[in-house]
């Protein structure tokens, strides 16, 4: 139950902050929607991919995305699956191939616009906790609280490292650790939309806790606006 109707949460972060599995829980607990905005940066990368687009070339880039509808629907575990135009790509959607482009994709100021005007939609009628690089800044300036969830790089690329090591074709951790920075680099030095906290956001260091202390300290946090 949540007493402002139109409350939603924004969680933002770096790369493998844990703001999806933090958030998921968070949303669990509080009885919120859940959306992982990066699942439609990832959709649109494969997007590009399987249409053969150059990455250098932004047109093609946005074309592809545009070419495409991007579905999230609920798995009976408690996951999202996200189809794109009606095929089941989840299981592409964190593949090295992926991690690798994801930020040449993002940093296209129209796909963000596409993107962003999607994700306002979806958290219309509040009661949404939304995870991403921007949702503070710019989708949900209102969001109460807004969240910066943040590690360091060493600790973030382990813990996609240890996330991802039963996948086929799994880069070593120096590989896992060196994409990763790349990524956190090109997401906060674009000009759309640059990855950095809300000035009103709380900053939360998840170096030394458990994804139980992390979730049991967002609902701290979200108290306030959540009865
Ligand atoms: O899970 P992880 O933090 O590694 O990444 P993600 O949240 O799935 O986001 C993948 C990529 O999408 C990011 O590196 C950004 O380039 C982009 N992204 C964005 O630009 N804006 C968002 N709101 C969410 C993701």
């Amino acid at each position: 139950m949540h007493q402002n109707g139109a409350t939603a949460i924004a969680i933002d972060g770096p790369a493998a902050a844990g703001k999806t599995v933090v958030g998921t829980r968070l949303a669990k607990k509080i009885g919120y929607r859940f959306l992982d905005t990066g699942m439609m940066y990832r959709a649109a990368t494969v997007a590009a991919l399987d249409a053969g687009a150059d990455f250098e070339d932004l047109k093609q880039l946005t074309d592809a995305a545009q070419a495409i509808e991007i579905e999230a629907r609920a798995a009976g575990d408690g996951t999202t699956l996200i189809f794109i135009n009606g095929t089941d790509i989840t299981s592409r959607l964190r593949s090295h191939e992926v991690d690798s482009r994801v930020s040449i994709v993002s940093a296209i100021p129209r796909i963000r616009e596409i993107m962003v005007e999607a994700q306002r939609k979806l958290a219309e009628g509040g009661g949404i906790v939304m995870v991403g690089r921007d949702i503070g800044t710019v989708v949900l300036k209102n969001a109460d609280p807004k969240i910066y969830l943040t590690a360091t790089l060493e600790t973030r690329a382990e813990r996609r490292f240890v996330e991802m090591q039963d996948r086929p074709g799994q880069p070593p951790l120096e590989e896992v650790q060196e994409t990763m920075r790349k990524r956190d680099d090109i997401d906060s030095s674009r000009e759309a939309s640059p990855l950095r906290p809300a000035e009103d956001a709380v900053i939360v260091e998840t170096d030394d806790m458990t994804v139980d202390e992390v979730v049991c300290k967002l609902s701290d946090i979200a108290r306030r606006v959540v009865s």
